[in-house]
């Protein structure tokens, strides 16, 4: 019996999918189909799949040809599949061609024509509409962010806003965009949907208008300086039906969100603890970090990510919060800050600079052990959890790809077709934030005047 094997992603199955499964089931008797986890696709990029893996694996059902359906979980799987399931023969289609020759060593490896004009990618974004997306500023992140979107379908970046007409037509020419603008409201004609990356004084006067005017909205963190202002721009979305996402890009990575769930698990017992530092050093004074009058500083520019580990884990009763921080000599804005956050039966500490260097670590501990996520933990790629015997460590990793902003994008661009908001980011958990961000910036005068602004 000659036995053969393929795999796919097989999502919103379409002609390719069904001449490729016939002709690889017509190369011999008993057909193996491997179909990628959700998992995989995830970690090797490909994000924007559409349905889920048992609509995936219904679908290839359906078409007759598979004799056996597995789940490609892991890179590296097909070597162990073709000896698990002493295979005779690959099948892949001639876009892979040369890829998998490494498998001629364990059987014969045929590429097959890839059927020409149809790709799940092209029937993904006719479904979708591919969303035209302006980026609001023409700074660092709005760089590093352009070229992450790469790597997420359905979005077309077209369009940039800059204040200075120098500046942003030469981020336009060097992105090859369509539009350039000066003019917030001729701008906002030409996208469906904005990425805020301005700073963070700014936001909410951005996002506002830009909900008012119907246009969903991703917006750099902290996505307000006050309570009111998040509570006021997530209501508008609300009524506009509109989505607003705060992009803290590490709540929307796989390994975090697995880190998450298992914290949530009571792996650990009783989570009491909640310890995260997140130091970056910027030397360059001249940089917004630094500057007052956007309300520059470390709590402002790092906090978010720690404070969303700890809401997430400790939840929003937060009883009494500590805070103490150490300001530059001449910019004024805090170099370091250290913040207690006090639950009735928990505490966590968050520990944030721009001017101090720490170990960025992050330690969960519990009532039966902790999880100890090394730095950078906010680009979670691996965990451990560990008890009181040392021999009973369990490790998780799940790969970070490139800067990360891809997850959240594509996050975004999910809740636009699927029309609500992801989980892993509720309003809630980015109103609670504001309103942290809003006890810090009240407590030090030097930021009232920035505040009344803001
Ligand atoms: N395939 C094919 N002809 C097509 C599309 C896919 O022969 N027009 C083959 C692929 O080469 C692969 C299998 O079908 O062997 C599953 O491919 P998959 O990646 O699921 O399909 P695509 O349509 O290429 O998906 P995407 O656009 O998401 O990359």
């Amino acid at each position: 019996m000659k036995r053969v094997i393929t795999y796919g992603t097989f999502d919103l199955l379409h002609q390719g999918h069904i001449n490729i499964l016939k002709k690889a089931k017509a190369l011999g008797d008993y057909l193996v189909v491997g179909v990628t986890g959700d998992d995989y696709d995830y970690s090797r990029g490909k994000l924007n799949v559409f349905q889920s893996l048992a609509e995936r694996i219904e679908n290839v059902k359906k078409t007759g040809y598979a004799d056996e359906i597995i789940v490609e979980e892991y890179l590296g799987q097909k070597v162990s599949d073709i000896q698990k399931y002493n295979i005779d023969t690959f099948v892949v289609g001639s876009d892979w061609k040369g890829k998998f020759d490494y498998l001629k060593e364990y059987c014969e490896v045929i590429y097959l024509n890839r059927t020409k004009n149809i790709s799940s990618t092209e029937l993904r974004n006719k479904k979708n509409n591919v969303l035209r997306l302006g980026i609001i500023g023409n700074g660092r992140i709005a760089a590093r962010f352009l070229k992450e979107s790469k790597y997420v379908s359905g979005i077309d970046v077209c369009s940039v806003y800059g204040r200075n007409e120098e500046k942003v037509k030469q981020f336009y020419e060097k992105f090859e965009l369509c539009y350039y603008f000066t003019n917030y409201e001729k701008f906002l004609d030409t996208v469906d949907a904005v990425y805020i990356a301005t700073p963070h004084t700014t936001h909410y006067e951005f996002a506002k208008k830009a909900l008012l005017r119907n246009k969903h909205v991703l917006c750099e963190k902290p996505l307000t300086l006050s309570e009111d202002f998040a509570r006021e721009l997530f209501s508008i979305a609300e009524k506009n039906k509109l989505i607003l996402m705060e992009a803290i890009k590490t709540v929307y990575a796989p390994c975090f969100n697995k880190l998450i769930n298992i914290a949530k698990s009571g792996i650990v017992g009783k989570i009491v603890d909640v310890r995260a530092t997140f130091t970056k050093l910027i030397d360059d004074k001249s940089l917004r970090e630094y500057n007052l009058q956007l309300c520059g500083g470390s709590f402002t520019e790092l906090a978010t990510y720690p404070l969303c580990v700890i809401i997430k884990l400790l939840g929003s009763d937060i009883k009494e919060i500590y805070l103490k921080s150490i300001f530059d000599k001449y910019t004024n804005v805090d170099i370091f800050s250290k913040m207690n956050i006090e639950y009735t039966e928990a505490i966590a500490t968050l520990t944030v600079g721009i001017g101090v260097k720490s170990e960025g670590d992050l330690v969960i501990s519990g009532t039966k052990g902790y999880i100890y996520v090394p730095a950078p933990w906010w680009k979670t790629e691996f965990f451990e959890v560990k008890a009181e015997d040392p021999g009973k460590v369990q490790k998780f990793f799940t790969k970070f790809d490139g800067d990360g902003l891809r997850y959240e994008l594509s996050e975004f661009v999910k809740s636009i077709n699927r029309g609500y908001s992801s989980y892993k980011l509720s309003s809630n958990e980015s109103i609670l934030i504001a309103k942290i961000m809003e006890y810090f910036l009240k407590k030090f005068p030097q930021y009232n005047y920035v505040l009344q602004k803001a």
